[in-house]
């Protein structure tokens, strides 16, 4: 991989259940549905949208991380429903190191039915094979159990607490750090 701009045109992804897509305008209110939950973003950096313009400024400003090739904010669709269900996020890309992080949400509708799961697998596929990663890493809150729980199904290995990483909502937080190498997925 080199240090160019290697993912203007990033395929849509297709698993059994769902599509990984770029965000349209027309998404915005499957968005505002599951975001506008005070639950769903209980953990996130975000506040619950609480007006359709909020969804809207999101999907704008994943098109323009698009553009850029800064970060990959992929809807996520049911393809039996045709309906966006939540996102998943690859970025934080060095490409030097080859590495990047990976975040999601999902409509609370839909939670414990193994979608992102699903999804987070296909973009694991998809970074070690087409993006030339060497090692994906995603964190959660400790107390988030259902992000950690994904992230052990998908193969990543628990590496440690990363105390009070981040600020938001008026506090530190600390994250629990995973991450898999593509050895690891080789071997698996
Ligand atoms: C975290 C989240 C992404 C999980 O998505 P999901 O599609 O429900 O995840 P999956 O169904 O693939 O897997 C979740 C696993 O966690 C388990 N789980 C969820 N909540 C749990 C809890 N409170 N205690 C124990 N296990 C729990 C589920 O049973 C499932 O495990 P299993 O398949 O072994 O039964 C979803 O709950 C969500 O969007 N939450 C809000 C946003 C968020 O917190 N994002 C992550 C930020 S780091």
């Amino acid at each position: 991989m080199s240090d160019e701009k290697p993912l203007g045109n990033f395929p849509v992804l297709e698993t059994e259940r769902l599509l990984l897509r770029k965000l349209e305008v027309s998404d915005s209110e499957d968005i505002f549905e599951y975001a506008s939950v005070p639950e769903v973003a209980k953990f996130l950096i975000w506040n619950p949208h609480t007006k359709i313009k909020d969804s809207l400024d999101f999907i704008q400003f994943a098109q323009e991380q698009f553009e850029t090739a800064s970060s990959f904010i992929l809807g996520i669709e049911l393809k039996a429903e045709k309906k966006l269900i939540g996102t998943i996020d690859l970025r934080g890309f060095n490409f030097i190191h080859r590495c990047g992080d990976v975040g999601y949400v999902i409509s609370k509708k839909y939670w414990n039915r193994g979608f992102v799961t699903e999804a987070f697998k296909e973009i694991v596929r998809f970074g070690f094979t087409e993006l030339n990663l060497n090692r994906i890493e995603a964190h959660c809150e400790e107390e988030n159990t259902g992000s950690w729980k994904v992230m052990e199904k998908v193969g990543l290995s628990f590496e440690g607490t990363l105390r009070e990483k981040v600020f938001f909502k008026e506090r530190f937080h600390s994250m629990k750090m995973y991450s898999i190498l593509k050895s690891d997925w080789l071997n698996k």
